[in-house]
């Protein structure tokens, strides 16, 4: 049945349905994990730390000796990782070196929305934009990536993405593994299409946008990571336009979940799979022997889609990818167990909500039956206030929902409570179809009536269509106002 409505809800949009796909076996694991950077930085005189970021266009051997076109931060295919502590003032000078306009959002960030780096902040060719803001959020993974409005799908998918850590001190006292690159490691996942001789060609569109048939890590084909320590944290991060993963252990061991897109969990959990679609955060604790080597797979299926049935090209099938083999050397360095008590988190106080908001994600790439308008402020908050967004996914297909500024909770699903792996911070969830998910939010700090904030679905492709809204948050008894330049004349 679902695959009927699929078809009438995106008839005349002249899909070719990519087919499923299964890579398991079949990747060489034989190209060291490259390893993002460290972002430098400076502290300047009065204690704000620096960082720079310029976006630029460049070609990257994905396969040797074969150049494809890329863009990155400060290199030709993604950026940096930028590593902050909670209390401090950061600021990141942007250069746009691209000859198009582009933006740089930082996802998760609790910021005011005129740092915020969404479709409002277009930093020109040759421009340079300084946003700068006071960390003030637990220790999470958390990312960037470009946002001008109909164009974040090319962006990302060129190489314009990187991770933001932010660490707190309660984090630090875990003792959790923290060498970046060493037994705290960026995994960033995404999808991409290669022609036979190894140049990068656009992938082919299905419901969800553009699916590649490879998986790349950090932008590496094939990649293993060796192992030094008996405890390795890895940081994985979707950054795929489209493709939702299944991430699982190729020897069925169960995966440790430790934290999501906003931070720790109050305790690990252990699962068979971590479902993350575009835009989510998890990271995971893995435990090594000696000598062995361990696949990290994506196995997605029908059910773990959310599915009725399988619907091959809403990568709700039967897709199944090699992603990682990590290789533990023959002698590890020892690990003290992971604590089991990793985070409190207070419960959000449901009869404090002071207004409740519906978000019905359904046909056509609309949310609530409009197209996202650059001119026109969709919802009004009234800061540090709390509130309650009922999402609703009313179409066949699943779509993903991010919301800038803050980080929420999921107070139900189908009313049912979420399971443990829901239970935490969350910034952008995987709504299943016919599904209803229940968010409690709180807009604390930063009114500004004049400049929104977005939330939309994280399919890029579904975004760049106008599955996106806009809030402003305002003083009480405020109205929110577009400023000069960024008002649509009707
Ligand atoms: Cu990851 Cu509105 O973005
Ligand atoms: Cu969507």
């Amino acid at each position: 049945a679902a695959g009927g409505l699929v078809a009438l809800a995106f008839a005349g949009c002249g899909i070719v349905a990519p087919g499923p796909v299964d890579t398991v076996g079949e990747v060489d694991f034989d190209t060291p994990l490259a390893i993002p950077p460290l972002a430098e930085s400076h502290v300047d005189a009065d204690g704000t730390r620096v960082f720079a970021l310029d976006a630029r266009a460049g070609s990257t051997e994905f396969a040797p000796g074969v150049a494809s076109e890329s863009w990155g931060f400060n290199g030709t295919y993604l950026g940096p990782t930028l590593v902050a502590d909670r209390g401090e003032h950061v600021r990141v000078d942007v250069t746009n070196s691209l000859d198009e306009p582009t933006t740089v959002h930082w996802h998760g960030m609790h910021l005011p929305a005129a740092m915020d780096g969404g479709p409002h902040q277009m930093v020109a060719p040759d421009a340079s934009w300084s946003p700068e803001w006071t960390i003030d959020q637990p220790a999470a993974t958390l990312w960037y990536h470009p946002h001008p409005h109909g164009e974040t799908e090319a962006h990302v998918a060129k190489g314009l993405a990187g991770m933001f850590v932010l660490h707190d001190e309660a984090e630090r006292a875990l003792g959790l593994p923290g060498e970046y690159g060493v037994d705290d490691v960026p995994v960033i996942v995404q999808d991409a299409g290669f022609s036979a001789d190894g140049a990068r060609e656009d992938p082919q569109r299905g419901y969800a946008g553009g699916l590649g048939d490879e998986v790349l890590v950090n932008g590496t084909r094939g990649p293993y990571l060796d192992a030094t320590t008996e405890l390795v944290r890895l940081r994985l991060l979707n950054a795929s336009t489209a493709r939702t993963y299944a991430f699982t252990w190729g020897d069925a061991r169960p995966i440790e979940l430790i934290a999501t897109d906003g931070g720790l969990l109050e305790a690990s959990v252990a699962l068979d799979h971590v479902r993350l679609s575009p835009g989510e955060r998890a990271e995971v604790l893995l435990r090594l022997a000696p000598g062995e080597r361990v696949v990290l797979q994506s196995r997605m299926t029908a059910e773990i889609a959310g599915l009725e049935s399988v619907v091959a090209s809403m990568n709700g099938g039967a897709d199944a990818f090699d992603v990682l083999e990590v290789r533990a050397a023959e002698e590890l360095q020892p690990a003290a167990s992971a604590p089991t008590e990793l985070a409190s988190i207070d419960d959000f106080d449901p009869a404090e909500v002071v207004t409740t908001r519906r978000f019905e994600l359904g046909d056509s790439f609309e949310i609530n039956g409009e197209a996202m308008d650059m001119g026109r402020i969709d919802e009004t908050v009234t800061v540090n206030t709390l509130e309650r967004w009922i999402v609703e996914n009313t179409n066949a297909v699943p779509h993903s929902f991010h919301v800038h500024d803050v980080q929420f909770r999921i107070a139900s699903i189908d009313g049912e409570a979420p399971p443990a792996e829901l239970a935490g911070w969350k910034d952008t969830i995987f709504t299943e179809p016919e599904t209803t998910y229940e968010l409690l939010m709180r807009f604390d700090d930063y009114a500004d009536p004049s400049t929104p904030y977005m939330y939309h679905c994280h399919l890029l492709w579904h975004e760049d269509q106008g599955m996106m809204g806009q809030f402003a948050v305002v003083e009480p008894g405020q109205r929110a106002t577009m400023s000069e330049g960024t008002h649509h004349e009707h």
